[in-house]
């Protein structure tokens, strides 16, 4: 059997602070901290707690040539390259090993800069409930939330003292302004009007759709509503279509520039709503929305060109913000709102579309719809551009 380390390893040595009534008795804080080494690998979902051993032994094996375990066997103790193989931060050449060996390959092949890979890859959520975990925190502390959190940076920074400032004319009105003035971000659906197919349309061509393609850089690229690094848009949009008429609710992905659906899988009515309550880990002010739609990137579009470069994940982070907004001033535009949220189960997603996470990244969900005419959940208007200022 030959073997070889994962691509990609970073080790965190961590420290967390346990409660030991010994300790408390003993005349202490009751707070003892326990020290442990991390592997946080690209491949693999799971953090893994090293002991010393293998610490040491990672650092010691062939990460590229496949080299015979035997020949391994002088330097590094039979005991801890079993403990590795297991943990799956050794990877060998047998059939058995086949579906992690495809993992590790995934991410030789696919360009990351090591660090993203990580970052991305253990900043996904799966079957978090933010409301509940919302109220677990309110119940362990007896304090308010914001005592606990001391005291907030300021709303502006200010850089020259007043009388140096260079006033500047306001905007006039445009229509333009008077789309932006509408824009709120909604937290209250009207689950009983159907969206029109012509409003998930327009909202989808306004935003998603290539308005030109060109192979002119030796690539093909398209013209978008929105700039995107390279010009590559690497960002697809994956759609759960609930309450559309003519648009039979379930799984879609849309094609920019078919400017179609691509039917990808029915969901029955009764579990739409549990569905989206998953994908954006239990808000249930956005479970009512028409459509939901995830934003993922397409990391090797991106990579193709940007390889182990520093800024190739933050440039994809920024494409989804810029069609976030296109979104949420196309469906303002036609008298519907928006929403955004970042606070997503991205593994859960990732079962719902089959998207490999290094191949095709969950950054954020967006959606609209038609917004109801009662306040349940608040919303930030100040300006009173959608729901009246009492008094
Ligand atoms: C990246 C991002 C993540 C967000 N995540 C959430 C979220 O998890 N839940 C939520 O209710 N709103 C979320 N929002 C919406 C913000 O709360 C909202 O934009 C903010 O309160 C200002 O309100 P406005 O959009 O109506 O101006 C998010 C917005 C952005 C840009």
């Amino acid at each position: 059997m030959r073997v070889r380390r994962c691509a990609v390893v970073f080790i965190e040595p961590r420290e967390r602070l346990q409660f030991e009534f010994a300790q408390l008795l003993a005349g202490g804080s009751g707070l003892e901290a326990r020290r442990q080494w991390l592997a946080l690998s690209a491949h693999l979902d799971a953090e893994i707690a090293l002991d010393e051993a293998e610490l040491r032994a990672l650092g010691q094996l062939p990460v590229n040539d496949w080299t015979a375990m035997d020949a391994l066997a002088g330097e590094i103790p039979d005991a801890t390259l079993a403990s590795l193989l297991d943990k799956g931060l050794l990877i060998a050449d047998i059939p058995e090993h086949a579906a992690i060996r495809a993992k590790d390959d995934l991410v030789r092949g696919s360009h990351w800069l090591a660090l993203s890979a990580v970052m991305h890859r253990h900043s996904r959520w799966q079957g978090v409930d933010t409301l509940a975990a919302e109220d677990e925190f309110r119940k362990q502390t007896d304090r308010p939330f914001l005592e606990r959190l001391g005291e907030a940076e300021p709303l502006v920074c200010e850089r020259a003292a007043p009388a140096r400032r260079i006033a500047l004319e306001r905007a006039g009105d445009s229509p333009l302004e008077a789309l932006i003035r509408q824009r709120v971000t909604c937290r209250n659906w009207d689950a009983t009007r159907r969206l029109a197919r012509a409003d998930l349309a327009s909202v989808l061509y306004r935003t998603f759709a290539a308005r030109a393609v060109s192979d002119a850089p030796g690539i093909e690229v398209m013209k978008r509503a929105v700039p995107s690094a390279g010009g590559l848009h690497p960002t697809e949009a994956y759609l759960l279509v609930q309450n559309v008429e003519g648009v039979a609710p379930g799984l879609y992905h849309y094609h920019p520039i078919d400017h179609a659906l691509e039917p990808l899988g029915s969901v029955d009515t009764g579990h739409c709503q549990a569905m989206a309550l998953r994908m954006v880990a239990g808000q249930q002010h956005f479970r009512d929305a028409h459509v939901l739609i995830v934003l993922a990137s397409r990391f090797r579009r991106t990579a193709w060109k940007y390889r182990n470069h520093a800024k190739a994940y933050r440039a994809m982070i920024l494409d989804v913000g810029h069609l976030s907004q296109t979104l949420y001033l196309a469906a303002t535009e036609r008298g519907l709102a928006a929403f955004i949220t970042a606070a997503v189960n991205e593994r859960d997603i990732e079962q719902i579309f089959a998207l490999d996470p290094m191949q095709e990244g969950v950054v954020a969900v967006t959606g609209f719809g038609w917004r109801g005419n009662r306040v349940e959940e608040a919303e930030f208007d100040p300006l009173g551009s959608v729901w009246p200022i009492p008094g």
